[in-house]
C-alpha cells in the first residue's frame, strides 16, 4: 500500500488547495439502515410461498417506512442488510419457498413495479422496486433468488436451478439496474456459489459503486479486484456480522477496510443482540456516521453525507489527517533500544522462542489462532514479539495507570475455524483479566490510555489499521503508511482506554 499514500500524499495536497480556492467538496447524501429483522422461528421447516411472502412482507412494511423517512431527508441511495427480508439457517429445501425469480439475461430492462406480470414470483422484488420509485432513491436490497441453469451447465444443481444469496439495485425509478450474488458463503446451506466470481458495478448519477456482501470482506474476490482493477472507490454493503472482538467487530473492520484502501463503503447490518449481530454505519477513510447498540432491541436509519471523491476529505479530516500528510516528514526511525529488544532470535526468527519467562512471551488463543504475546508489564517502553516472518514492535507510554494486563501479539498464519484465510497481524490488546491466558479473549471496555507507535515487518501490502476504545468505540490513527518495508501505525491521544489497537494483515496470495 506505499504507493497508495505515495498518490495520496499527491492527491490530498491538490485537493486541499482547490478546496481552500473556493471549489468545494462534493458530496451525495447516503442512509443505511440496521434492521431488527422479524426471523423464522423454525427456518428448516417446509412452508409455502403463501405464508412464506406474508412472513417477508413484515419485513419489508419495515423497509418501506424507513425509506419514506429517508426520502423526506434527501437520501440518494438506501442500503438494507443481508438476510433482512428472509432471515437465515434455511436448508435447500425449505428456503424454495423464500426465493424470488431473477430471470437469467442480464441485458433485460425491467421495472418490477411498473411491470409486475412479466415474471411469477417477483413479489419481494415489486415490493423492493416501487420503494425505489415511491421514494425517488437506489435502494439496495439483498434476497434468496432462484435462477434457471440448463444441464449443459456442469455447476447446475440437479433441480435444475441456483439459489443465491443476491444482493439487488433498483435506480431511482425502480429499475432493476444491477444483481450480485455473494462469492464467499458462510455455512448458508440453502444457497449455492455462483459458477463464476461476480464483479458488479453500478452507475447513478452522482458515483459509481461496486456490490459485495458479508463473509466476502475477508476475500480477494470479488472485492480487491473491483477496488484494484475497476477502481471502485465506493462500495455498498449488506451484512449480517457476528461480532468479534479483539479483532473483527462489524464496525471496526468496516473502518479499517476504508482506511486501508482509501473508499467509501455503505455497510448495513442486522439487528440482533441475542446473536452478536449490531454495527453498521457510513465510512469513508478518514469519517464515519456509525451505530453500535447491543442494549436494545431497536433497528436504527443512519444518514450521512458522502464526499464523491474520498480523497477529498483529507483537507478536513476530524483527525487532521490532512495537515499531518502536508506538513509532517515523519521521524519514523526505529526508536527501540537494543536492551529492550530481541536479544536472542531462535532459529525459525522467534524472538526468546525457547526462553519464555526471560522475555515474559507466552502463547494464547485469540479468534481461534495461537498468537505469541509479550506483556507489556512497565508504564513504557519498547517491546517486540515475533512469530513465522512477522516481527511485531510496539512503543508506548501508558499515560495513567490502571490495573489491566496489556499485551502485544503476533500472528502469522493459516486462520482455520470457520473459514480458511492467511493473516499476518500485530496486535495490542488488553487482557480478560491480570492472567496472561486471558490475553486475546473478548474485552469491550478498558481505562488504560497509551501514547503508541506500532509496527511490524509484514510479507503482505494489505494491512488494514484499526483502533477500538472503550465501549466498541472507533479512533483513527494519527498516522499509519509504510516505510522501510514496515507498516506503522502511530496514536497520541485518545479519550478512551484502549480495546484492541492492530494492524491486521491479509496475505491473499498465501490462501
Ligand atoms: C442460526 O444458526 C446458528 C449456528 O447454528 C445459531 O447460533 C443461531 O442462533 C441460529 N439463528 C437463528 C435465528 O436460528
Ligand atoms: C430509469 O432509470 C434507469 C437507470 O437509471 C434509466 O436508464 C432509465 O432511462 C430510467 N427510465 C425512465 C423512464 O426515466
Ligand atoms: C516484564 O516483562 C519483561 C519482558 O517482557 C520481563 O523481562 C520482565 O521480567 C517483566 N517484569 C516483571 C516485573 O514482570
Ligand atoms: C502455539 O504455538 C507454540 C509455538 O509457536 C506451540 O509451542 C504451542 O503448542 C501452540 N499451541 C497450541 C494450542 O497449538
Ligand atoms: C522480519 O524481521 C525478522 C527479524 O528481523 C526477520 O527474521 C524476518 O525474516 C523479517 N520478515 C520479513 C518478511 O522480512
Ligand atoms: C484512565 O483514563 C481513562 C480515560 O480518560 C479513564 O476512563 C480512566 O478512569 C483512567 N483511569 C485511571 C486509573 O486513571
Ligand atoms: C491463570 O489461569 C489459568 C487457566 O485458567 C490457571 O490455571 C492459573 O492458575 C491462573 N494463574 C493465576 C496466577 O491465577
Amino acid at each position: 500500500m506505499a504507493s497508495v499514500i505515495i498518490r495520496l500524499m499527491i492527491q490530498a495536497f491538490l485537493y486541499c488547495l482547490m478546496v481552500q480556492i473556493g471549489f468545494g467538496i462534493e458530496y451525495y447524501v447516503a442512509a443505511v439502515y440496521e434492521h431488527h429483522s422479524i426471523l423464522n422461528s423454525n427456518p428448516t421447516a417446509l412452508s409455502d410461498r403463501k405464508s412464506a411472502l406474508e412472513f417477508m412482507f413484515r419485513n419489508l412494511d419495515i423497509y418501506e417506512q424507513q425509506v419514506n423517512i429517508a426520502s423526506k431527508k434527501g437520501v440518494q441511495i438506501i442500503v438494507f442488510p443481508e438476510d433482512g427480508i428472509h432471515g437465515f439457517n434455511y436448508s435447500r429445501m425449505s428456503i424454495y419457498p423464500y426465493l424470488d425469480l431473477l430471470p437469467s439475461s442480464y441485458s433485460l430492462t425491467w421495472n418490477p413495479c411498473l411491470e409486475p406480470n412479466k415474471f411469477q414470483d417477483t413479489e419481494v422484488l415489486q415490493r423492493l422496486s416501487c420503494m425505489a420509485k415511491e421514494g425517488r432513491m437506489f435502494v439496495v436490497a439483498n434476497l434468496g433468488t432462484k435462477v434457471p441453469c440448463e444441464q449443459e451447465d456442469p455447476k447446475c444443481p440437479p433441480d435444475g436451478r441456483y439459489h443465491f444469496n443476491t444482493n439487488v439495485v433498483f435506480s431511482d425509478n425502480g429499475t432493476l439496474i444491477a444483481r450480485y450474488f455473494k462469492q464467499n458463503l458462510y455455512f448458508e446451506y440453502g444457497f449455492d456459489i455462483p459458477p463464476h466470481v461476480q464483479h458488479v458495478i453500478f452507475h447513478t448519477p452522482f458515483a459509481r459503486f461496486g456490490l459485495f456482501t458479508c463473509f466476502d470482506i475477508l476475500f480477494y474476490e470479488p472485492v480487491v479486484t473491483l477496488i484494484e482493477k475497476f477502481k471502485v472507490k465506493h462500495l455498498v454493503y449488506p451484512t449480517a456480522w457476528m461480532n468479534q472482538l479483539p479483532l473483527l467487530s462489524s464496525i471496526q473492520i468496516h473502518r479499517a477496510f476504508a482506511t486501508g484502501f482509501n473508499i467509501n463503503i455503505l455497510a448495513a447490518n442486522i439487528h440482533h443482540t441475542t446473536l452478536g449481530m449490531s454495527g453498521s454505519g457510513i465510512f469513508s477513510p478518514l469519517s464515519s456516521s456509525y451505530h453500535f447498540d447491543m442494549g436494545s432491541e431497536n433497528g436504527q436509519l443512519i444518514i450521512a453525507k458522502v464526499p464523491v471523491d474520498p480523497s477529498e476529505e483529507l483537507c478536513q479530516g476530524d483527525e487532521d489527517w490532512g495537515s499531518v500528510l502536508k506538513s509532517e516528514t515523519f521521524e519514523d526511525n526505529v526508536i527501540y533500544t537494543s536492551s529492550q529488544s530481541c536479544h536472542s532470535e531462535d532459529r525459525n526468527g522467534h524472538c526468546g522462542g525457547g526462553a519464555a519467562g526471560e522475555y515474559g512471551s507466552f502463547n494464547a488463543e485469540m479468534m481461534y489462532d495461537n498468537f505469541t504475546f509479550v506483556p507489556l508489564n512497565t508504564s513504557q517502553g519498547t517491546i517486540q514479539v515475533c512469530g513465522g516472518k512477522l516481527c511485531c514492535y510496539v512503543t508506548y507510554q501508558k499515560q495513567n495507570s490502571t490495573k489491566e494486563l496489556y499485551a502485544l501479539g503476533v500472528f502469522d498464519g493459516l486462520h482455520t475455524v470457520h473459514g480458511q484465510y492467511s493473516l499476518q497481524i500485530c496486535a495490542l490488546v488488553k487482557c480478560g483479566s491480570l492472567n496472561a491466558t486471558t490475553c486475546g479473549q473478548e474485552v469491550t471496555d478498558a481505562n488504560g490510555v497509551f501514547t503508541f507507535k506500532l509496527w511490524g515487518n509484514f510479507s503482505t501490502k494489505y494491512v488494514f489499521p484499526m483502533i477500538v476504545t472503550s465501549g466498541v468505540n472507533l479512533q483513527l490513527p494519527d498516522w499509519w503508511g509504510w516505510k522501510d518495508n514496515h507498516c506503522y501505525m502511530r496514536k497520541k491521544t485518545m479519550d478512551l482506554g484502549l480495546v484492541t489497537a492492530a494492524l491486521y494483515g491479509r496475505y491473499y496470495e498465501r490462501d
